[in-house]
């Protein structure tokens, strides 16, 4: 049987029989000022206050400051949550691959962490250069990451002169269980999007969505 968990983000689940895989890595990529920190954040704002689930947001690009700051306001108090132990921040260098993966891994068994969000891989892409390398360090990470069983977002950013791929390198969209594709078109009525581009065993929408960001967050409008 297929466990699924809501993400909790409005209008996304009821598109993907209910929510990401009990266990999966999930790949939310787009171009720059798509909404991908924002949806990470109500990810684990909505797995720690409804659901509780305690949440680890790593990230490569962001002060940990900035993240609490930008989540203010749409309601969602990390501070709090963190003095709770519900919510964790970890600010990594992308340039020590090897030593994120253990820390994430001593992380999560730490704090029997249900939620991850990982903001973003493309800095390791950078930073790692070729392909193989690129390759094995995910392959690494996420094989980790399913052996502890958690519910996993990451976020890759799509270059804005890269029309057709759905990363920098073309490594990331391979390993993971689900692709979701968020844009922003500058001349559209709706401007903001989102397409469920793969998912594994999901008999998910195949349909383009226009989404909002409002006072609590994002909202999937219906179609
Ligand atoms: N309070 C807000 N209300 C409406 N839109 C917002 C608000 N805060 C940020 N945004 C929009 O979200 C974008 C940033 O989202 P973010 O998740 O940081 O993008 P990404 O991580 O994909 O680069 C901003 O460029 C802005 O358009
Ligand atoms: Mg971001």
């Amino acid at each position: 049987m297929i466990t699924r968990i809501p993400t909790g983000i409005p209008g996304l689940d009821s598109l993907m029989q209910g929510g990401f895989i009990e266990g999966s890595i999930n790949l939310i990529t787009g171009r720059t000022g798509t909404s991908k920190s924002i949806l990470c954040s109500q990810f684990l704002n909505y797995g720690a206050t409804k659901l509780n689930q305690k949440g680890l947001y790593i990230t490569s690009e962001e002060t940990t400051g900035n993240i609490v700051r930008s989540m203010k306001q749409f309601g969602w108090d990390f501070d709090n949550l963190e003095k709770k132990g519900m919510i964790k921040i970890l600010e990594v260098q992308p340039f020590e691959a090897k030593i994120v993966i253990s820390k994430i891994t001593e992380a999560i068994e730490a704090m029997k962490l249900q939620r991850l969000v990982i903001d973003s891989v493309s800095m390791f892409e950078y930073t790692l250069e070729d392909q193989s390398r690129i390759r094995k360090f995910l392959y690494t990470l996420f094989k980790r990451l399913r052996e502890m069983n958690i519910l996993t977002i990451v976020t890759s950013e799509i270059p804005e002169e890269v029309n057709a791929r759905l990363s920098q390198f073309g490594a990331v969209e391979f390993l993971v269980d689900t692709v979701i594709k968020l844009q922003y078109m500058e001349l559209a009525d709706t401007r903001r999007s989102l397409m469920i581009r793969k998912m594994r065993m999901t008999n998910h929408s195949p349909n383009i969505h226009p989404f909002e960001i409002t006072k609590t967050g994002v909202n999937i409008l219906s179609i």
